[in-house]
């Protein structure tokens, strides 16, 4: 299959077609959404929550998104992988960015990379795309900024907001971004920046009208503990893994696995 390329992008946005993107932390199950037809999988700083155990993404480093970003990488037939920078490797300025986002494209083989913020991270965004590396934004919720924003809350709210919200994503553009991440945005917010701006935006919990929709893949699969009101459960994976596990144990414990089948014989 013809790789995912970023000027892809605008391109599905021009002619209307919807985006698909999941998050992915390893091979097992980045080779499985590349050969479902995902368009980019996301190695995300969510991984702190869903793979590590932490609360929160503000604890994951470099040198644990690089491991998996790999793993992804050598999944990805034709799905274009970016990685997420994360809390403390960006925000000192743009040498500090242009060096993280470097590591990623040499060691681990990222294809782009994200971050958080719009018009306080544009020259961050500047200076890699000037460098060869493909830059996705992060606005409305960003995960790393919990304890400014007050917890898990919806962004955009009111004119003043909003009108904000536009500032940044139109910023992020100037810059050189080749995409927009909207999370926990009002529908109509989201609408509104989507039409403002010509790279695609991508939603998550902002509604129909953004050009893509991303879901972290655990809440999206039915394999998290929690999930948010936004994130539809498109499977419970999570149940048919418990269920194997249960009847993969009855079996060993009442000694019918492994069978003939399954053992060497001679
Ligand atoms: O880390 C992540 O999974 C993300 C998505 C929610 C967009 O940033
Ligand atoms: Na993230």
């Amino acid at each position: 299959p013809r790789r995912v390329r970023v000027h892809h992008l605008a391109e599905a946005k021009e002619r209307g077609e919807k985006l698909t993107m999941l998050t992915a932390y390893d091979y097992a199950v980045a080779r499985i959404f590349d050969e479902a037809g995902i368009d980019l999988l996301l190695v995300g700083d969510s991984i702190g929550n869903t793979m590590l155990g932490h609360a929160s993404p503000i604890p994951v480093t470099v040198d644990e998104m690089l491991p998996p970003t790999r793993a992804v990488v050598r999944a990805a037939k034709r799905a274009l992988v970016v990685a997420d920078l994360p809390f403390g490797s960006y925000e000192a300025g743009p040498e500090q960015a242009l060096a993280t986002a470097v590591r990623y494209l040499k060691e681990a083989g990222a294809h782009a990379v994200k971050f958080e913020g719009g018009v306080r991270v544009a020259a961050q965004v500047r200076a890699l795309t000037d460098a060869g590396i493909p830059v996705v934004g992060h606005l409305g919720f960003t995960p790393q900024s919990e304890n400014t924003l007050g917890g898990h809350r919806v962004q955009g709210r009111g004119d003043e907001a909003a009108e904000r919200l536009a500032e940044d994503a139109l910023a992020l553009q100037e810059a050189g971004a080749v995409a927009v991440v909207l999370e926990m945005v009002p529908a109509p917010v989201a609408a509104r920046v989507t039409e403002i701006l010509h790279i695609p935006t991508i939603g998550i919990g902002a509604g129909a009208e953004c050009d893509g929709q991303v879901l972290v893949w655990t809440d999206m699969a039915g394999m998290s503990d929690w999930s948010p009101r936004f994130a539809k459960q498109f499977a419970a994976v999570g149940a048919l893994l418990g269920e194997a596990a249960r009847s993969y144990a009855a079996e060993v414990r009442g000694g019918q696995f492994p069978d003939a089948d399954h053992s060497f014989l001679s």
